[in-house]
Formats: structure tokens, C-alpha cells, sequence
């Protein structure tokens, strides 16, 4: 039966009201609530299908059995890495990023890959076919079998996808995709959610593995609603400063994988190329050391990673000193440069602090804090770290360095690309050696800021 219900959404978090109001309760902005009309029957979500059937809905967890999930290689070792070892058939990714980060190569070069294997469908509703082949062309990638359509209409693409049958369809984007079960304008929020919810519940019925493209707000979340983050199996964020021609493609959540998996890519004039020794790419290379450089490792997901953070201490001319943080997590700044004077006596009020993380790379865990504040450190004191010394480790608020996890592989890590120091958290301390490198192991903020000294005064004597 078909149902008229007029709702009012919110346009950024996708809240539904049955009256408008001037604030959303729900994610707190003002102005966002749009009436839509939506004639539909309630979707029922596949996975639920069981009960409109009537088939039993119980069942003993021992008497489940598991079918082999098979995965697909896309032909890029990256995008299979965050997806959790290549494409599930019947799941559902979303890819978000910035517009012009390079969503739209990244997806060309896979499914022109894919085609070769499989048939594929990609559905472009920003750009014309002409486009699409021309990029095709001009990055070389193979393009036998893909299957092209431009069109934003969800029904008449899900026709042409029952006809065809493609292994592995791609929408780009899911911003310009409009259904006929709404009224309102394309790109609004119920659009978003209604065309997604028809092309999720398509992807699960016939066992397609779903690309959805999406734009990315001001704010940096997916525009549209947030309830697409909800429908889809996988959601994967495409990052990069603008002036870096190094992307990173994170798993934000993945129902068939590990989070925070990241893959690295290059943005060359031959298209999306990966890059397979990603710690080298973050560390930049000076001729002699510099004070404010300190070498961390970060383990996201399965993988260590080694980034260069840099600190600029410099005199404040102002009242309230400023405290800024490039690819590190405000916040924590102020309350590390707190611990600092507490507990190793060394102040910073009357000091701008900037700190960054060098690449474009965002560090969003706290092993970060140590190699923060010895960056600090360096920076303020003018005495450079030593090249070839490592450094990571939480901070607590008592002054104490708390261990990370993984810390055995981020040693490792840092081994295979020659350090000989690791000032690194008692806690991680390893039983044996790895590789030729020397720990030094702190218990507390003092104890590291020690063995700072030591080794920077070393550095000085020998220069
Ligand atoms: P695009 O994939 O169109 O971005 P999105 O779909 O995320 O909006 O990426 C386009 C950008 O990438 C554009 O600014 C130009 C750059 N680019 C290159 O530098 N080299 C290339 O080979 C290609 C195809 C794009
Ligand atoms: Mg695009």
C-alpha cells in the first residue's frame, strides 16, 4: 500500500520531525529542517526479510553455517588493504572525500581493472561519458567490457542493472542520484538516503558489491545524512592536504575488516598510483639534523607507519599564546604542554606552540604525545634529535609514559628502516632485541625528557 507522509528531515544529520522547527534536537543546527513528502511503503531491510516471509526467525548459533565469503581483488593492493582483502559480493562501501581529492580516478582505475575479470557498471551523474573515456584513456587503464551509463535516475539504473547483471556496480555520485518515491530536489537529504536505501538493498538482493561515492561537507562528514553511514557495509574516507600529492584512503567502518586501515596512494599526471614503503614518504629528509623534528611510529590498523612531527616554539607577542596542531588532535596540544611544566618543568605560557604532522597525515591516536612533546622539547632548546632515534608513547596527566599497542611492531618497523635509538614507554619495553636497536625505556615524562638530553647532547658534542 502506498503511504503520503510528510516529514520534516534535517538536511545535514538526516533527523525526521512530524512539525518543522528553527533547530534540529538532534545534532543541534539551526535551519536545516526541509519538508518532504515521501510516498512509499516502508522499505523492509533485506536482512530482516525473514519476517515478511514468515520464515522461522530463530536459529540455534550451531546450526549456522557459514558460507566461504569470496573476495575480488581490485588490481590495487591499497583500496584491497582498508576494504579488508578486496571486494565481498553483496556489500556495500561508501567513499567519501573532498571534492577533486581524486574519488572518481581512484574508482575509475579499479573497476577498469575489475572489467577485465568481471562485468562492471559505472554509473557517472556528475560526469559525461566523453569524460569518463577521456580520463580512461589518458591514464592508459584498460577499457574492454566496462560497462558505462550516465544517468541519475535510481529506478531506471537499477533496470538496466537487473538486465545486465554486473558484478561490481559503482555510483558516482550518491548526491545526484534522484528516486521517483520522493518529491523533493536531488542532492536533499531524503533523496540521499532513499536512493542509497534502493541501491543497498539491490547490492544485498543480487549479490553486487556496491560503490557509492559521496561528497563531503565543510564540516568534513559525509553530506547527506548520516544515516548512510548506517546502511552500508563499509565506509572509507579519502584524505589529503590539497597541496600533497599524497592520499590516504582510511576505513571508517567495515563490517569485513579492520577499522582505521589505511592504504596510500601518489596522485600522479598518470593517475592514482599506490605507494608500497609509505613510512619513507612521511619522513622528510634533511641533509643534517634540525631541531623540532622528531620521528614517531603509529600503528593504524594492521600496519606501522613512521611520521615525522614537527614543533616551532617561538616567543609569543601576544596575550594568549597560540597553540596550533596540523594532522594532530587540538586539544590534547594544551593539556600535553600542561603535563610538560608539571611534571618536567618546563613551561611554555609566554610560547606560540605549532606542531604538525609532516605528509598530510592525520595521527588521531595518543601514541603521538611523547614525540610531541620532545619535538617541543627540541624545538625550544634549539638541540636536535639525532636522525636515526625513534620515539612514541602516551602521556599520562601524572607525568607517567603509558605503553601503546603494537609496540613490538612499530619497533620493527623503525629497525627495517634503520633507527638505532627508540626513546619508547617502559611498557613496551621488548624481551629481546630488535634489530640493532637501543632502547631507552621511561617510566615517566623526566625519564624520557632525559634521555632526550643524553642523546641530543650527544649530537652536539660529535657535530
Ligand atoms: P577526481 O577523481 O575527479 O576527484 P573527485 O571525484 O574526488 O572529485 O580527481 C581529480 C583531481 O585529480 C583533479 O584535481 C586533477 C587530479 N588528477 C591528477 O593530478 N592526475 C590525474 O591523472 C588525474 C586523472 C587527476
Ligand atoms: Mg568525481
Amino acid at each position: 500500500m502506498v503511504k503520503i507522509k510528510n516529514v520534516h528531515a534535517c538536511q545535514d544529520c538526516g533527523a525526521q520531525y512530524p512539525k518543522w522547527s528553527g533547530q534540529c534536537l538532534s545534532c543541534g543546527a539551526w535551519n536545516t529542517l526541509v519538508e518532504e513528502t515521501l510516498q512509499s511503503t516502508p522499505p523492509v531491510n533485506p536482512r530482516y526479510q525473514g519476517y515478511a516471509t514468515g520464515e522461522p526467525a530463530i536459529t540455534n548459533m550451531t546450526d549456522v553455517t557459514l558460507q566461504e565469503q569470496s573476495r575480488t581483488l581490485s588490481g590495487l593492493d591499497e583500496l584491497d588493504r582498508v576494504l579488508g582483502g578486496g571486494l565481498i559480493t553483496g556489500s556495500a562501501v561508501l567513499i567519501g572525500g573532498d571534492p577533486g581529492i581524486g574519488k572518481s580516478t581512484l574508482l575509475l582505475q579499479a573497476v577498469c581493472n575489475l572489467s577485465q575479470k568481471m562485468p562492471v557498471l559505472y554509473v557517472t551523474g556528475e560526469e559525461s561519458l566523453q569524460q569518463v573515456t577521456l580520463r580512461a584513456r589518458r591514464l592508459g587503464l584498460p577499457e574492454k567490457n566496462l560497462m558505462l551509463l550516465a544517468d541519475t535516475q535510481v529506478e531506471r539504473i537499477l533496470k538496466l542493472a537487473q538486465q545486465e547483471k554486473p558484478v561490481v556496480l559503482v555510483v558516482d555520485s550518491i548526491q545526484t542520484m534522484h528516486t521517483d518515491l520522493m518529491q523533493s530536489a536531488p542532492g536533499s537529504v531524503g533523496q540521499v538516503r532513499e536512493s542509497a536505501a534502493q541501491l543497498v538493498k539491490f547490492a544485498k538482493q543480487t549479490d553486487t558489491t556496491l560503490f557509492l561515492i559521496g561528497h563531503v561537507t565543510k564540516e568534513g562528514t559525509l553530506a547527506g545524512p548520516r544515516v548512510l553511514e548506517h546502511m552500508v557495509d563499509t565506509v572509507l574516507y579519502f584524505e589529503g592536504e590539497q597541496d600533497s600529492r599524497y592520499r590516504v584512503i582510511r576505513a571508517i567502518k567495515n563490517r569485513f575488516g579492520a577499522v582505521n586501515e589505511l592504504g596510500i596512494f601518489a596522485m600522479t599526471d598518470k593517475g592514482l598510483r599506490e605507494v608500497s614503503n609509505p613510512s619513507a614518504i612521511f619522513l622528510s629528509r634533511y641533509e643534517k639534523p634540525v631541531s623540532g623534528s622528531v620521528i614517531m611510529a603509529t600503528q593504524e590498523a594492521s600496519r606501522p607507519l613512521l611520521v615525522e612531527i614537527q614543533a616551532l616554539v617561538d616567543q609569543s607577542h601576544m596575550g594568549n599564546p597560540r597553540r596550533v596542531c596540523v594532522g594532530l588532535e587540538s586539544p590534547r596540544l594544551a593539556m600535553l604542554l600542561a603535563v610538560l611544566h608539571r611534571h618536567a618543568g618546563i613551561a611554555t605560557y609566554d610560547q606560540d606552540v605549532f606542531v604538525n604532522a609532516v605528509g598530510g597525515v592525520r595521527i588521531t591516536e595518543t601514541g603521538s604525545d611523547l614525540a610531541l612533546l620532545l619535538a617541543v622539547l627540541s624545538s625550544m632548546r634549539n638541540q636536535p634529535l639525532p636522525h636515526d632515534v625513534l620515539v612514541f608513547g602516551e602521556v599520562g596527566l601524572a607525568g607517567e609514559i603509558r605503553p601503546v599497542q603494537a609496540g613490538q611492531e612499530r619497533l620493527r618497523e623503525a629497525a627495517k628502516h634503520g633507527f638505532k635509538k627508540a626513546i619508547i614507554p617502559a611498557g613496551n619495553a621488548p624481551k629481546g632485541n630488535i634489530g640493532e636497536l637501543e632502547i631507552c625505556a621511561a617510566q615517566s615524562l623526566q625519564q624520557a625528557v632525559d634521555h632526550f638530553k643524553n642523546l641530543s647532547s650527544n649530537r652536539v658534542v660529535a657535530t
